[in-house]
């Protein structure tokens, strides 16, 4: 595989509130640091590199694939906090997840109001 997604940048009000909330979210070790960026490493290699942003946020999608093991913690802990959470990215299924290609799926907003989805199975997984 000649090419890897590597990094991005991630707007945030807040850039060391946002990447503990993901962090703390999704189970994923302690924010780093890099430059003026606030560092999330994903499992794949993957840094989501949060800045402060002032101004207006645009809102973005982001999407993480785990197991089915963890989608459980990371659901109970949207659960305990209180999120709102939808089966769809149309919000049309409130409080409701999805079981798209065999596995579940979930949508909820972060501090900035970006999109986050959790799934178990890639899409178009058979
Ligand atoms: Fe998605």
């Amino acid at each position: 595989m000649p090419v890897e997604f590597n990094h991005t940048i991630w707007h945030a009000r807040d850039s060391r509130a946002s990447a503990r909330f993901l962090t703390d979210i999704l189970g994923l070790p302690e924010p780093g640091t890099f430059g003026p960026f606030v560092t999330v490493l994903t499992s794949n290699g993957v840094s989501l590199d949060f800045i402060d942003s002032p101004g207006t946020i645009s809102s973005r999608h982001f999407a993480f694939l785990t197991t089915e093991g963890e989608f459980d913690e990371i659901f109970a802990r949207i659960r305990e906090r209180g999120l709102q959470y939808w089966a769809d990215p149309a919000r049309m299924q409130p409080g409701e997840i999805n079981h798209h290609f065999g596995g579940r799926g979930v949508y909820f907003e972060d501090l900035d109001g970006h999109f986050l989805e959790v799934i178990t199975r890639p899409y178009g997984a058979k």
